[in-house]
């Protein structure tokens, strides 16, 4: 067998750039897995690199594969990739710059794929990765939040705020959470503390004295966010670089993350999960024939958790 079936794009532009046709199989370097794939889910960054936003910033050759979230079955192992067997169920988030998920097959560093939560199926791993590295990458890795602070997660019920919810509640926070009124029973099941209509409050109004801002928004969202922060806390962005000068002008800090794959922190995840502390949240489920319908739901900005494309059961 030398071929899959795989949604490709040959150029860049709206949902009609997404096809379904054969594709060549992938090729294993030493470290790689090759993973059939079961579920992969979709995230904002597929659409935006198909509609070419991200030309300048990742390196892509086309035809291009899209879909970096993945779980399945390996079904070949590397020669350097001895911490899995054929046979093992993995999750991953793979490299953004390489081939991706939306296809029978998936070739993935080893180093990026971690056994998947036993707890979850294919489709409801598919749906952690991405959201869940760019979560713990934030609110750990950058913000280091602790026990009794107070976070402000933004669309705390897409796909990465209702994992960063949950995974702030872990670690002890106390959760103030934006989304439409629509929301309030999830986000407030998933934990939150306080809950904000978007839509009929200014954020700023009434939260106060906020150590960690998540901003999964940017633009007005991110501006806004400086003045509900305490005196040297942290707003994290995970949409444009908070700009130092305007940091340093509200005596606070900034981070900007870009998600980082990680097999490690996947592990800790799977923990996470398996403990009942974090679930993913499934806005909706669609064949991978489906997926012109699963960007345009991503695109429209308010898919309530993740879009996952089963791709073989
Ligand atoms: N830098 C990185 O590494 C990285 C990684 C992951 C994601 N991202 C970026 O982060 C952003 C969020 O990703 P995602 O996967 O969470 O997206 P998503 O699942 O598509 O987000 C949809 C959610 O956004 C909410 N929302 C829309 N406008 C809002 C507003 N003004 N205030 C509060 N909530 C609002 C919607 O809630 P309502 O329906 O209630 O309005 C909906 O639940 C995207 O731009 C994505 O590209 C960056």
């Amino acid at each position: 067998m030398t071929t899959m079936k795989a949604v490709r794009i040959h150029a860049y532009g709206g949902p009609e750039v997404l096809h379904h046709e054969d594709a060549p199989l992938p090729t294993l370097n030493p470290d790689d897995l090759l993973i059939r794939v079961r579920a992969a889910a979709v995230n904002p960054v597929d659409w935006k690199i198909r509609e070419g936003y991200l030309q300048g910033f990742l390196k892509h050759r086309l035809p291009l594969i899209l879909g970096w979230d993945v779980s399945g079955d390996v079904v070949e192992v590397g020669p350097e990739a001895t911490a899995f067997r054929v046979g093992d169920e993995v999750y991953a988030r793979s490299d953004i710059e390489r081939d991706g998920a939306y296809a029978e097959y998936i070739a993935v560093k080893a180093s990026d794929a971690a056994r998947k939560p036993a707890a979850l199926d294919h489709v409801h791993a598919a749906a952690v990765p991405l959201t869940a590295l760019t979560a713990w990458q934030s609110l750990v890795d950058a913000a280091q939040l602790q026990a009794g602070q107070t976070v402000l997660i933004h669309a705390a019920a897409g796909g990465v705020g209702s994992l960063a919810v949950q995974l702030a509640k872990a670690r002890g926070a106390r959760v103030i959470a934006t989304a439409s009124a629509v929301n309030i029973g999830l986000v407030t099941e998933l934990g939150a503390d306080q809950f904000i209509d978007y839509t009929r409050t200014r954020f700023e109004d009434v939260a106060r004295e906020v150590d960690v801002v998540f901003d999964t928004i940017g633009g007005d969202t991110q501006e806004r966010s400086w003045q509900v922060l305490k005196p040297g806390g942290m707003l994290v962005s995970v949409v444009s670089p908070p700009p130092e000068a305007t940091a340093a002008a509200h005596g606070a800090r900034r981070a900007f993350v870009f998600i980082q794959p990680s097999g490690v922190q996947l592990t800790t995840i799977a923990q996470l999960i398996d403990e009942g502390k974090m679930k993913p949240i499934i806005h909706t489920v669609l064949p991978l024939t489906e997926v012109r319908q699963a960007h345009a739901i991503s695109q429209g900005g308010h898919a309530r958790g993740k879009i996952v494309l089963r791709v073989a059961d």
